[in-house]
């Protein structure tokens, strides 16, 4: 097997000279125990010196995050697996060969010296390398782990620009790193690789379909989620607006009912829902699959900047990054896994 993409000699980013120091500062301020806004592929998040306590003490604190949640360790060499977990399995080689730089959370067990601040006293450590131009030139220049959670306040929606992390996080950080509207748009597909099979903890950009053809193993079953992944909780990727999830031919039924409750309520959707009010807001995900990804928690924000009540959300097709949409959709909705029923849907295989 040739060695990993990532572990031959670091690939040094393309960056203007201004973004290079912007980057030398953020790991500066890592190194001092400080707290950057750094943006990657997926969603922002808010980064500390993974090995530093007091530093990742301070994630918890801007986050409002309860401390026993883990953190994803972010690296920028492959190599680096061996100094964060240990009995890596040969699965995990093939997945970082495969998917990064890139939207994939590896969780191992963990190797002996991680802070349980990280695992959040658990056995396991998750690791990923995103697929940022800057954020690898933070972690090359820091050179060490780098923890970072979305950056949002707990039980809020990841941020996907530099202004959300302001108006998530405001002065609790010490920088925010402008990287632009994130390209996927919702959070890494988390991969368990613990239990000797490939389980799927959170869906995203890596589909079951890309690990099986990467991997040549079949996806297992996800088990029941325990109260520390937070990012399987109901109440997670929610705006303050009550979301309603529904089939295309029943969004003006929905529209309707929240009308008549009195409430102010606006539509997420791909195409234009036919005969809606005007006096509805129309949020709109745009056209294919991975624009929807990209929009959707932009237009979350919206909502929740114009004041709506109620949000009525078409779900996405289910193909590609569009099942990992679904599962944010219901959650926002409260309706958690994706076994539950939408209005208007009978429950299908691909929903079980
Ligand atoms: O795309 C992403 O993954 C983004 C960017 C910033 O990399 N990060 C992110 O981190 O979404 P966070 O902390 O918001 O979500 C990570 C999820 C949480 O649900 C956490 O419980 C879970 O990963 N997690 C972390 N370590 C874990 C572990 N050892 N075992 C199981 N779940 C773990
Ligand atoms: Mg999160």
């Amino acid at each position: 097997m040739t060695a990993p993409a990532a572990s031959r000699p670091d690939k040094r980013p393309v960056l203007s000279t201004r973004q290079f120091a912007e980057a030398t500062q953020a790991a500066a301020i890592l190194a001092s125990g400080g707290i950057v806004g750094l943006p990657t592929e997926t969603v922002y998040g808010l980064a500390a010196d993974a090995s530093n306590p007091q530093a990742v003490a301070r994630i918890f604190a801007a986050k409002q995050r309860p401390t026993d949640h883990p953190l994803i360790v972010h690296l920028h060499n492959v190599n680096q697996i061996s100094d964060w977990a240990s009995e890596i399995p040969r699965v995990a080689w093939q997945l970082a060969e495969a998917f990064w730089p890139g939207p994939l959370t590896l969780i191992l067990r963990r190797a002996s010296g991680v802070l349980d601040a990280i695992t959040g006293g658990q056995e396991s450590i998750a690791l990923r390398i995103p697929r940022h131009e800057l954020a690898l030139s933070v972690l090359q220049q820091f050179g060490r782990g780098i923890a970072a959670p979305s950056a949002n306040r707990y039980g809020r929606i990841s941020p996907t620009s530099a202004e959300h992390v302001r108006e998530e996080l405001g002065d609790a950080v010490d920088l925010v790193l402008d990287g632009g509207a994130c390209s996927i748009g919702i959070e890494s597909t988390i991969v368990d690789l613990c239990s000797g099979a490939l389980r799927i903890l959170r869906p995203g950009a890596i589909t079951a379909e890309h690990l099986r053809a990467a991997t040549g193993v079949a996806v297992a079953p996800a088990m029941p989620a325990g109260p520390r992944s937070p990012g399987t909780s109901n109440s997670h990727y929610a705006p303050s607006a009550r979301v309603s999830v529904v089939s295309p031919t029943h969004v003006l039924k929905e529209v309707e009912k929240f009308h008549t409750m009195g409430w102010s309520v606006g539509v997420l959707s791909s195409i234009y829902p036919s005969d809606l009010p005007t006096s509805v807001p129309w949020l709109s995900l745009g056209f294919g699959i991975n624009e929807q990804a990209r929009q959707v928690y932009r237009r979350l924000r919206e909502a929740d900047h114009m004041g709506l009540a109620a949000i009525v959300a078409v779900l996405p097709e289910d193909i590609g990054i569009g099942h990992a949409l679904r599962d944010r959709l219901r959650r926002a909705a409260g309706l958690g896994d994706l076994s539950t029923t939408i209005v208007g849907y009978r429950p299908s295989a691909a929903d079980s």
